[in-house]
């Protein structure tokens, strides 16, 4: 089910894989949203706010908290060798880099409620796979977060050695990675890259949790080196959202209406996005990136021209992204009776 509405908290300058980045992500605190009608709320400071807007929770990303709480425990006890991880896959733009945040900033909070006054932690570490990545780039990447000087003149060993030595020392117990579908194990640094990753799940004693576009399909599960992934890490899809079932529609019906009592706009009026609901549907194949943006474009549109309110009209302005548009098209296209030839 969906639950409550927080503000969205990624800052756009600081890149959340780096500490100074991914710690100002979980300090944000969680400012309630402010009256619309709250004249000190100046024009500029409503359009950031609705530039930002909130991150909903999914059903998708209960069922990954869940599937991490128990992973956590069971990894605790296990010292050495094949601990047991996860992965999130979906097709593109459908939420699955969000899920992976919010779920990295829920267990360093808990940490620190564990753990109060307690400095030299760092319970969660976040990056990304680097495009055409070679062994030394990724573990650059884990290096930079942890911003170990001097990395040009370390070779990948001791740079390995150093990262697995601090985040041993920290306690790190989440290591989330970010885009692993840019490691083609097709290709020899591909190949060698994803050996790292599976190397360094072995040194460093934490779970480690993968997202990427449609992994199960990938090279990276199969094959000698996949099989071995394959069979220790559990896949999280994180799918487009339905609106077949009552029961589907009713968890979009949540969400949509979890966006619309987010809305600080002036003149809108509250429910009426939710009578869109099937349409909005329509519009973004239930997924989350392209909702995000069709509502928050919207909201933009309306303060700029001076509307304040979201009407269906205005929502069939915004133009979403190519893959939206054309999944959008496709079902009008399929209904149009094919031409006969002369
Ligand atoms: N749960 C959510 N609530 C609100 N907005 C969301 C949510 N999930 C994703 N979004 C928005 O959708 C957009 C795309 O999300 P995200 O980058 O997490 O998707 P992704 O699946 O990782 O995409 P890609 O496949 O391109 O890496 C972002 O702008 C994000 O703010
Ligand atoms: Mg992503």
């Amino acid at each position: 089910m969906v639950t409550t509405a927080q503000p969205a908290t990624t800052s756009t300058f600081s890149p959340l894989t780096t500490w100074d980045g991914w710690q100002q992500f979980v300090d944000t605190p969680h400012a309630p949203a402010r009256d619309a009608g709250d004249q000190e709320w100046t024009l500029e400071q409503r359009e950031d706010y609705h530039a930002r807007f909130v991150v909903l929770k999914t059903p998708a990303m209960d069922a990954l908290s869940t599937a991490v709480r128990r992973l956590l425990l069971l990894n605790r006890g296990q010292q050495g060798g094949a601990r047991r991880g996860l992965i999130i896959s979906g097709p593109a733009t459908t939420g699955k880099t969000t899920a992976m945040q919010q779920l990295g900033r829920t267990v360093e909070l808990a940490d620190r409620r564990r753990h109060p006054n307690q400095d030299g932690r760092l319970p969660v570490l976040f990056i990304t796979v680097p495009p055409s990545s070679t062994p030394k780039m990724l573990i650059s990447e884990f290096a930079r977060f942890l911003g170990l000087p001097a990395l040009e003149r370390m070779n990948q060993i001791q740079i390995t050695n150093a990262v697995c030595e601090l985040l041993c020392e920290l306690g790190t117990q989440l290591v989330l990675v970010d885009d692993v579908h840019l490691m083609d194990t097709r290709s020899r640094a591909g190949a060698e890259t994803s050996d790292q990753l599976k190397y360094l799940g072995e040194r460093i004693p934490a779970t480690f949790v993968y997202s990427g576009i449609d992994v199960e399909a990938s090279p990276l599960l199969t094959g000698v080196r996949g099989s071995q992934l394959a069979g220790r890490f559990k896949i999280v899809r994180n799918q487009p959202l339905r609106y077949g079932s009552s029961a589907d529609q009713q968890i979009w019906n949540d969400l949509v209406n979890s966006m619309d009592s987010a809305l600080r706009l002036r003149h809108h009026r509250p429910g009426a996005l939710v009578t869109h609901a099937a349409y909005l549907h329509a519009r973004t194949g239930g997924r989350m990136g392209s909702l995000s943006h069709l509502i928050r474009e919207a909201a933009l549109v309306s303060l700029l021209d001076g509307t304040e309110k979201i009407t269906k009209r205005l929502l069939e302005q915004i133009e979403l992204d190519t893959a939206a548009e054309q999944r959008a098209r496709a079902p009008h296209r399929r209904r149009t009776p094919t031409q006969r030839q002369p």
